[in-house]
């Protein structure tokens, strides 16, 4: 299938690179491509530049927003959760119109420190994933994923033999079944997604941050996920 990753940081580069593996064709979408291209920074966790990574995952393409969204059969959404909406009205309504948008982002505020608190509007009686899916409405948003470390999204062996929680949600079941495939693919199992109904349930994921951030401050190590026992 082709993918189209809106977003170039360690949730892209690191869902890009599965499905590289996995015989995907990728396109990642980024804000400025001859930036993205020459930029020498590190990212936030000190790992090298994004070029270096890409020379490594040569056969990855980098476009622009609009540009992996018009590659993609299906588009992955991992942008910066203030962000994401802006990114994805750049990557175009039209190149995602009819198209499954798997929304692994979170609505994250920063500006007042660590750890961060759920942005104001987009919480409680909203969400990041309703927002999405309010502002195209041609586009089949599926919520998953947000709720782990990206380590986890795509090897969930890592821990517990990958016995372990991974929510999913958004109002179209066919797409819902879709996104589920490709999870399995990921090396989830179909007893380990938990359907939780309509986009709606997007508020109950976001919503798990702030406790997922408060084991991260503790264990220093994002390696654990939650388990539904029954
Ligand atoms: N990191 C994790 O393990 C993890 C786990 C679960 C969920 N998430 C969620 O997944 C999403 C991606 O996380 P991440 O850690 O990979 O990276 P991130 O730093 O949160 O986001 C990086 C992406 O956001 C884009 N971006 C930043 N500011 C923007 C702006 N003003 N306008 C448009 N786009 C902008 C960047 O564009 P450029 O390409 O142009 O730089 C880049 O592609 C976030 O919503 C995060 O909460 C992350």
């Amino acid at each position: 299938m082709k993918i189209g990753i809106i977003g170039t940081g360690a949730v892209g580069k690191t869902i890009a690179s599965k499905l590289l593996e996995l015989n995907h064709g990728v396109m990642m979408g980024t804000r400025n491509v001859s930036d993205k291209i020459t930029s020498t920074a590190k990212d936030i966790y000190g790992n090298p530049p994004f070029n270096e990574w890409l020379k490594t995952n040569n056969k990855i393409k980098l476009g622009s927003f609009a540009e992996a969204a018009a590659f993609g059969d299906l588009i992955i959404n991992a942008t910066n959760g203030r962000n994401s909406v802006t990114a994805l009205i750049n990557a175009g309504a039209k190149n995602l119109a009819g198209k499954i948008l798997v929304d692994i982002a979170n609505p994250l505020d920063f500006s007042s420190g660590m750890p961060p608190t759920l942005l104001a509007g987009l919480n409680n009686t909203n969400s990041l994933g309703e927002e999405i899916q309010k502002t195209f409405p041609d586009t089949m948003v599926v919520k998953t994923l947000n709720t782990m470390w990206c380590g986890l999204m795509i090897n969930p062996n890592l821990v517990e033999k990958g016995d372990h929680i991974n929510f999913i949600s958004g109002n179209n079941p066919e797409a819902k079944t879709k996104v589920k495939k490709l999870l399995n693919q990921f090396g989830w199992l179909d007893e380990n997604i938990f359907d939780i109904g309509d986009i709606t349930g997007a508020r109950a994921t976001e919503s798990l941050l702030p406790i997922w951030l408060k084991v991260m401050g503790v264990t220093k190590n994002g390696a654990f996920n939650f388990k539904l026992v029954r």
